[in-house]
């Protein structure tokens, strides 16, 4: 008997309001056997009420679903964005979904702005450690807005954290193959090592302490200034990489700008075994809103991946397929040339979805 898995949605705010419900039709016509329940956490509630997370969301979440699909936070409303951190980060933290795992695959090489490039030459992940960093907002301030201001925003980074993340790449290096097939063959530590001693320090050592466990994996390093522009100029050298929270939420939007932009980006946010969560890695873009123009194809392959986590591995199959099917016959929206709405491509990819044979 097929058990039904228990997803909760959080379309969030401006784009993944209208992203994520593409993204559910999608989901549907894969006949995965899912139940979705919608939550409205996100700015228009926190404005009418003030709640960002309702007591024991957390945990609800962790007790009565198997995943969660959110779309995006963030407001023009709210500047300070309490809502946003409180919920996303909240997620990331209070469920310690440590992996955030963004894939970077390129569909149609018309995508890509580098010159001559094949979709094969294009298809690593960053693997973003996502419970530590300089995302804890630990730190403080003293004497605000006078000449003797003083800011402090701690890098907190523990053996633990740094362990598990990296360890996570190497695994994921083992267990996982490219989009054609072939297998994944390095594991890409990258650091400011050069100039942080502390943190750099623990990240060189755990990094080659751990890589001795993997003998079949090659293992490399690259300070994240040079990796910035080798991405640019070569990413067909990259594998899997793994970097802490802050360079890889900078690295997997530099590196969305070579599949086609933020809107073809998908990510999923681990805890393996636990409650996770997956999420374009776009973020509201509000004056994309309420105008049916937002891709909605970063949210659709979260869905993908999230289906996949899930153990529906033939429905994830089916659904990237359509979707590569869409964006090579420019069945998309305009930012990756297409001519549809954000409504038309989640329509025509749900049909496609539909079509396709279990692979
Ligand atoms: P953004 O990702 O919303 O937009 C950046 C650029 O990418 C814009 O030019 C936008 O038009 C384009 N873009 C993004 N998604 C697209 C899509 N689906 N289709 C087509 N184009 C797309 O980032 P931003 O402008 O820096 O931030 C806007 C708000 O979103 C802020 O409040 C920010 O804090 C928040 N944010 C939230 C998340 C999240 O919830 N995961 C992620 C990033 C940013
Ligand atoms: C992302 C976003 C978030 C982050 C913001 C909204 C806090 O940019 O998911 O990449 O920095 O992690
Ligand atoms: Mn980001």
């Amino acid at each position: 008997m097929v058990v039904n898995k228990r997803i909760a949605v959080i379309a969030g705010d401006g784009i993944g309001k209208e992203v994520i419900p593409q993204a559910l039709k999608v989901i549907e016509a894969s006949c995965a056997p899912v139940v979705v329940t919608q939550f409205d956490w996100g700015a228009d509630r926190y404005l009418l009420d003030g709640t960002t997370v309702p007591n024991d969301g957390f945990e609800m979440l962790g007790r009565n679903f198997d995943a969660v699909l959110v779309g995006a936070f963030g407001d023009p409303r709210i500047p300070t964005h309490t809502h946003a951190k409180q919920i996303l980060l909240g997620m990331r933290f209070r469920m310690d979904l440590y992996a955030n795992v963004r894939p970077v695959r390129l569909l149609d090489s018309a995508l890509c702005p580098l010159k001559g490039i094949s979709t094969e030459e294009v298809d690593f992940v960053v693997i973003r450690e996502n419970t530590e960093g300089l995302y804890v907002d630990c730190g403080g301030a003293f004497g605000e807005g006078t000449p003797a201001e003083l800011a402090i925003q701690e890098d907190v980074h523990s053996r633990k954290g740094v362990e598990r993340i990296i360890r996570y790449a190497f695994e994921y290096c083992r267990g996982n193959s490219k989009g054609d097939g072939s297998p994944r063959e390095g594991v890409l530590m990258c650091d400011k090592s050069n100039a942080m001693s502390y943190v750099g320090a623990l990240w060189q050592r755990v990094f080659s302490q751990v890589s001795a466990e993997y003998p079949s994996v090659k293992a490399r390093h690259m300070y994240v200034d040079a990796l910035a522009m080798h991405m640019v100029r070569d990413p067909r050298q990259f594998d899997v990489i793994v970097t802490n929270n802050m360079f890889g939420d900078i690295l997997s939007d530099l590196a969305a700008g070579l599949q086609g932009g933020l809107g073809m980006a998908p990510s999923g946010n681990l805890h393996p075994g636990r409650t996770s969560m997956f999420e374009p890695v776009h973020g509201s873009a509000p004056p994309l809103a309420g105008k049916n123009v937002a891709n909605p194809i970063g949210a659709i392959l979260s869905a993908a991946l999230m289906l996949s986590y899930l153990g529906f591995s033939s429905a994830s199959a089916r659904i990237e397929a359509a979707v590569v099917r869409a964006v090579r016959q420019g069945k998309t929206t305009e930012d990756v040339g297409g001519g549809l709405g954000t409504r038309e491509t989640g329509e025509w990819i749900a049909e496609q979805v539909a079509k396709l044979d279990d692979a």
